[in-house]
């Protein structure tokens, strides 16, 4: 595919001049859905951090084996999934309704393109629903009535935050935001968190590349702030991590039947939390 290609069109509300963070994501993950600008995004970041593709493939991995462990060891039947992006391989109601379709997923996203997509290629149904809300406004997300009726807030609850924090800047209070979500469930829900880590002060080499990826995200897409780790265990509030803790994603229960691409890298951290 040339740039001047694109095989899809912009659906209603999308405005394929400029490069939104859902599309340019869907670029990294060597997805359809984007635009000749989004792909510009990827081609820039290319040039400074070539890694940042297969760092999106390992976020999504993360994805998958935080999802099972939820279902499967944490008990959880319901999630609420802030910025859920795209449609695309491997998506959170899949993965968990594969252990137990009975799970309950509302995906939630402020870009036009997901809604439009996601209409299109999920099953809406009464376990998956996808709604366009911003999640910098928490409390209209969870006082709407679509998210009560399929969560219910009396029962444990998966909230979801893979790779949406770090596209909240610091004047938007990124931790208040979490911590409004993380208030508003009950004893034995779970956080997981994917985040953009600084580690400048680790890798001193790499603080170059660092600082132009991330001013290439802020020029481009208008967000991206790669934190430090403890700033990024803040958002997590008095949950408890459970083990590994918040380390890079490859590090983070990894699975042998879902291994994944060997990668080893450190731009992205994550981890859960239980709610005591
Ligand atoms: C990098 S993608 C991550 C997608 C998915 N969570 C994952 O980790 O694979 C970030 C997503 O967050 C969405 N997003 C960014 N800011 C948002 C906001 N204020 N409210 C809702 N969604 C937002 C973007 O549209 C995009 O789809």
């Amino acid at each position: 595919m040339t740039d001047e290609e694109s095989p899809i069109t912009a659906p209603p509300g999308v405005d394929a001049t400029r490069p939104s963070i859902a599309r340019a994501y869907d670029a990294y993950l060597g997805g359809k859905d984007n635009f000749p600008v989004d792909r510009e995004v990827v081609r820039s970041t290319d040039e400074v951090l070539p890694e940042v593709k297969a760092c999106a493939r390992a976020n999504r991995a993360f994805l998958r084996r935080v999802v099972r462990y939820l279902v499967r060891d944490a008990g959880i039947k319901q999630f609420l999934d802030l910025g859920s992006g795209l449609p695309t391989a491997g998506n959170v109601h899949e993965i968990a309704q594969a252990i137990d379709p009975t799970v309950r997923v509302v995906y939630v996203d402020n870009d036009p393109m997901v809604l439009a997509h996601a209409r299109a290629l999920l099953a809406i149904n009464n376990t998956t629903t996808v709604l366009t809300h911003d999640v910098r406004r928490p409390q209209v997300i969870l006082e709407s009535d679509e998210v009560r009726s399929y969560i219910d807030f009396d029962q444990p609850v998966g909230v979801l935050l893979f790779a949406i924090l770090h596209h909240i800047n610091d004047r938007e209070e990124p931790e208040a935001i979490a911590r409004t979500f993380l208030d508003a469930v009950p004893s034995g829900s779970h956080a997981a968190i994917s985040h953009f880590c600084d580690v400048r002060d680790e890798y001193p080499d790499e603080a170059e590349r660092t600082a132009a990826t991330e001013r290439i995200f802020n020029e481009r897409l208008g967000t991206g702030r790669w934190r430090r780790r403890e700033e990024i265990r803040g958002f997590l509030g008095d949950f408890e991590l459970v083990e590994p803790g918040l380390l890079p994603l490859q590090y983070w229960r990894p699975d042998p039947e879902d291994p994944g691409e060997p990668f080893e890298h450190h731009w992205l951290v994550g981890g859960v939390a239980g709610k005591p």
